[in-house]
């Protein structure tokens, strides 16, 4: 596949429409390349996969007051929603170290949206698993 000059500006939107799990996955790792964590040392890089195929990223953005940190997956899910995006199909996320496994808010946003979607995310011995945001946060609330 031959990418063209918009790959060039990572990090902002992409449209691709048949896109496998592996090069989603690139996208989140490239993400994290800009995760601005001084404070846990932890880089998250999210990828999303919107249904009309348009690509958002993320990467997790901490503050001194720690509770105004923001995890990647949210950073992604609020820029495709500010651009009028409300459906997704998947989102990959990758991490520096640890489980790529979200976080309950994170989980909880994501079902806000869309809880038939998936996630990969990298299982211990590094292989990337799909699993049904459904399996993830089973019963969400919901208003
Ligand atoms: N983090 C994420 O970006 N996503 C998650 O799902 C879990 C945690 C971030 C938040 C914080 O910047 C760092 O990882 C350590 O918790």
């Amino acid at each position: 596949m031959i990418w063209g000059l918009r790959d060039f500006f990572k990090g902002t939107m992409m449209e691709k429409k048949n896109i496998t799990n592996e090069k989603l996955m690139d996208f989140a790792k490239d993400a994290a390349k800009k995760a601005y964590a001084p404070y846990s040392g932890f880089a998250v890089g999210a990828a999303l996969l919107t249904l009309s195929g348009k690509i958002y990223t993320g990467c997790n953005v901490e503050n001194a007051s720690y509770g105004a940190s923001v995890c990647a997956e949210r950073i992604a899910v609020f820029k495709a929603v500010s651009e009028g995006e409300r459906i997704f199909r998947k989102i990959a996320i990758y991490t520096s170290g640890g489980s790529g496994s979200p976080c309950g808010i994170c989980r909880q946003v994501l079902s806000e949206f869309s809880s038939d979607m998936t996630l990969l995310y990298h299982d211990s011995q590094g292989i990337i698993k799909e699993v049904p945001l459904s399996k993830m946060i089973p019963d969400a609330f919901s208003m």
